[in-house]
């Protein structure tokens, strides 16, 4: 197996971001700012925005790959788009989330799957989606030096279970068991958890309660950060956006435009141009024109 190279030695490289400076913008007050990318041209200009943590999440599997739900990404397709992401970055964090099937069968197999994310992949953090269920498997990965994110509420690979995608939190036994939940996996070693679809309040009384910082999406504006789907950001997704999204941009109108434009200059033969074509040395042409060659020709 070849070792991948994730980080160029380049001297002007911004100064890395790392848990442990996370960690103290929670106490700091300063949000952290968190986004999923899952390709190289999107996490580059994820990063080079100053984002803090980057997230190739399994949303993937319905940006990306047109599924309808996040189960059916594999392993290696995870893999595959975190190295994408890893060769980017030079300071945000990168964290990989643990698709669904790679982390329910067994523990041991659970660590050995986030094994190959940070070995083969460069993923400096995996999250996985459970509260309580998953204690067990925070604990194994933390003692194999792995840092993971918690996921709580909304968690879509519940999606069958929950019967939709459906706001989480809604009632006193289902708060006071989210909060079982978030307390469990800080006391089992999670560095942060993503708090997703549940009400502000819920949300906030995590967040001032646990010790670690909480990301929400669809989770109000009082956690420690916020993290959204990148589509969702730009107009990507071809799905009505969920109440908490908010579209900074439309790169579906932009990339309209672009691509009608190419294909109606192609079809009136007005791309290329001369000046978008390679062009003969003088000295080559006029011989193409000599008699001799002519010809041959
Ligand atoms: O898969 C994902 O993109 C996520 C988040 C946005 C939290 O889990």
């Amino acid at each position: 197996m070849s070792i991948p190279h994730f980080r160029n030695a380049d001297p002007n490289s911004p100064e890395p971001v790392t848990f442990q400076i996370l960690q103290q913008r929670k106490h700091t007050g300063r949000p952290i700012a968190a986004l999923t990318a899952y390709d190289y041209a999107t996490a580059r200009l994820v990063d080079e925005a100053g984002i803090d943590l980057i997230l190739v999440g399994d949303s993937l599997a319905q940006v990306v790959l047109g599924y309808d739900n996040t189960l059916p990404v594999t392993v290696e397709e995870m893999l595959h788009h975190t190295r994408a992401v890893r060769r980017a970055v030079r300071r945000a964090i990168v964290a990989a989330d643990m698709p669904w099937g790679s982390y329910h069968v067994s523990v041991a197999e659970g660590v050995a799957n986030a094994v190959r994310f940070v070995k083969e992949a460069g993923a400096q953090a995996v999250k996985i989606e459970g509260g309580a269920s998953r204690a067990e498997l925070v604990e194994a990965l933390s003692a194999a030096e792995i840092p993971v994110i918690g996921h709580l509420g909304l968690t879509p690979q519940s999606v069958h279970r929950m019967g939709g995608y459906r706001v989480q939190g809604k009632t006193p036994a289902a708060v006071s068991a989210l909060l079982h939940d978030a307390h469990t996996l800080e006391a089992a070693g999670a560095v942060m958890m993503v708090l997703e679809g549940m009400p502000r309040e819920v949300a906030a009384r995590i967040t001032g309660e646990v010790g670690i910082p909480t990301i929400g999406i669809g989770a109000g504006p009082d956690c420690d950060g916020q993290i959204l789907v990148i589509h969702d950001l730009v107009n990507l997704s071809f799905a009505r956006p969920a109440k908490f999204v908010r579209q900074y941009g439309d790169a579906a109108a932009l990339f309209r435009t672009a691509i009608e434009g190419y294909r109606r200059d192609v079809e009136g033969r007005a791309f290329p141009d001369d000046a978008e074509s390679y062009h003969l040395s003088k000295e080559v042409a006029s011989a193409l024109e000599s008699p001799e060659m002519r010809r041959k020709a």
